[in-house]
């Protein structure tokens, strides 16, 4: 099969078995409960349950049986999940709205391990042994320059100035292994936000001849970043400071505007690199200065060990496929229009933020990338928040609610405080809600009433480490790819966040008394007006 002809879920023979399967064992009378799956088959967990490198997954608490997985692993095969995969490990340009190769993996992909699998068959493409190479000696620069800097008494605070995929997976990744203690050297902050309140905040804290901005920025052209590096620059002047080409560093794939703005030195990444899949690239430059080079090489290490799961797994215990058939079943058959995502973990409360981009700006696509409009629903909604603080604001919702949420629970064995207590009390809280939003209770009076049968997933990690913590950000990766894949939706475009930036120029504009606002509708014209008064 080539993978540009592919069929989409719904032409499958699987699909409509499924939607027969769903109908005889989900619905009416006698549908399924999962108490009674465990009750008649002691075997459940373990059949539901997948180990792969640095998680081990159980998928048991969730609305599926047999019948139903085996479908769903027909489905993915005759949809071509394998190919599309083999197809991006290869290099080849699957990216069609933007004539682009997906290049992510190639970038913790040492050795070309990640990738054997399909070279073996097919030989590598010119362009992928060329940017193999190109990466090599990018990585390595990246990465010796992010030590200088750990090792330079002289700089005590790192800035990265980026936003959406340039600030989300850095953010997330820095945030999680300082709680895991494994980041020293200088303080390293993020800002984001186009809001100028979150810069106007941080640069009082800081010293112009001690700080280091990085300009993180894909197209070097994204407003946010663009504001903030120039109100950066313009505080750094205005503090006395001359030496910008030290103090300014960018990542960007568009030398020319980094030319012009004036930054010391470029980390250059090639265009495959969508913006939700950069933080292995040189975007992870705040990473590798907070972690530095050899837990950067962990992190990679773990992303590889997932991808050559990916690769290498057979479907039936692949989980990043498991979980997008997980996630499809939920989507297109049950209906479900949300998944929580509940880390149990300090380090992880990024997570949900991180994921949101991930997964809806992957999938959360209305035509298929044929053009063609999708006859159903594609990326739900993820939301979610760290537990336990969780437990205190919306789980409520999840137990007594009268939407189904399926909860996907995040765990860590151990901590990396020496706090006694906390960790088996954290650990015991996310089992206790699993295992109740499974069970419920029959209620003496119905508001006491908790209806059970309620889904969920637990991820377990042996701690929260570089390795386990690649691994993971790789599981999620995978796993948005196969789903966009059974969707036939180009999970590595995002045309959707352009219309509002045009918006956005324009009425700036109108703000500033430059724009007419002709032929504008009434309720803009008012609130802008309202805003010049
Ligand atoms: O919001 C759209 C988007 O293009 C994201 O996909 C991307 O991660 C983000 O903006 C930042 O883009 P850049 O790195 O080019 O500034």
């Amino acid at each position: 099969m080539n993978w540009r002809h592919r069929p989409r879920c719904d032409e499958t023979l699987a699909w409509a078995a499924l939607q027969r399967h769903f109908t005889q064992r989900f619905t009416g009378a006698g549908a399924f409960d999962l108490r009674q799956a465990f009750a008649q088959d002691a075997g459940r967990a373990a059949s539901f349950s997948l180990d792969v490198p640095q998680v081990h997954a159980d998928l048991s608490k969730n609305l599926i049986d047999d019948e139903a997985r085996h479908l769903l692993t027909q489905l993915a095969q005759e949809c071509g999940v394998t190919v599309l995969r083999d197809a991006m490990l290869a290099g080849e340009r699957i990216n069609t709205s933007e004539n682009r190769a997906v290049t992510h993996v190639q970038w913790r992909s040492k050795s070309n391990r990640a990738t054997s699998h399909a070279e073996q068959s097919q030989g590598a493409p010119e362009n992928i042994v060329d940017l193999r190479r190109e990466i090599t000696g990018t990585q390595s620069a990246m990465l010796a320059y992010a030590d200088r800097v750990r090792a330079d008494q002289a700089i005590t605070d790192v800035v990265n100035l980026g936003v959406g995929g340039s600030d989300l997976g850095p953010r997330l990744v820095v945030t999680a292994l300082r709680a895991s203690g494994v980041t020293s050297g200088p303080r390293v902050h993020f800002v984001a936000n186009m809001d100028g309140h979150e810069l106007a905040e941080l640069l009082p804290q800081l010293d112009v001849d001690s700080t280091l901005f990085i300009v993180a920025s894909k197209s070097f052209g994204t407003a946010e970043t663009m504001q903030n590096a120039a109100s950066a620059r313009a505080w750094f002047s205005a503090q006395g400071g001359t030496d910008v080409a030290r103090h300014f560093v960018a990542v960007s794939s568009n030398a020319a505007a980094v030319e012009a703005f004036g930054a010391g030195r470029c980390f250059a990444f090639d265009e495959g690199v969508g913006g939700r899949y950069s933080l292995w690239s040189p975007i992870g430059l705040p990473i590798a200065i907070a972690i530095g080079s050899a837990a950067f090489h962990d992190l990679l290490a773990g992303a590889r060990a997932m991808d050559e799961h990916f690769a290498q797994a057979p479907l039936t215990g692949n989980l990043p496929v498991q979980l997008a058939l997980l996630d499809l079943w939920y989507r297109n058959f049950h209906g479900f229009g949300s998944r929580c995502v509940a880390p149990y973990h300090h380090g992880l409360r990024r997570l949900p933020a991180y994921l949101q981009q991930l997964e809806m700006e992957s999938n959360g696509k209305r035509i298929d990338a044929r053009g063609r409009v999708l006859p159903f629903q594609s990326a739900p909604i993820t939301w979610g928040e760290v537990g336990s603080n969780g437990q205190h604001a919306f789980f409520q919702m999840l137990h007594q609610g009268s939407d189904v949420v399926p909860v996907e629970f995040i765990l860590a064995c151990q901590p990396a405080h020496m706090l006694p207590g906390h960790h088996t009390q954290l650990l015991a809280n996310a089992l206790a809600q699993a295992r109740a939003l499974m069970m419920g209770q029959e209620g003496d009076a119905p508001e006491r009433h908790f209806p059970g049968n309620r889904p969920s997933t637990v991820l377990l990690l042996p701690e929260l480490s570089p390795r386990s913590l690649g691994a993971l950000l790789a599981l999620y990766e995978h796993r948005a790819f196969v789903l966009g894949a059974l969707w036939g939706v180009n999970s590595f475009d995002q045309w959707g966040v352009e219309l509002g930036k045009r918006h956005a120029g324009e009425i700036a504009s109108a703000l500033s008394g430059a724009a007419a606002m002709e032929g504008w509708d009434s309720s803009t014209i008012g609130l802008v007006r309202h805003v010049r008064r």
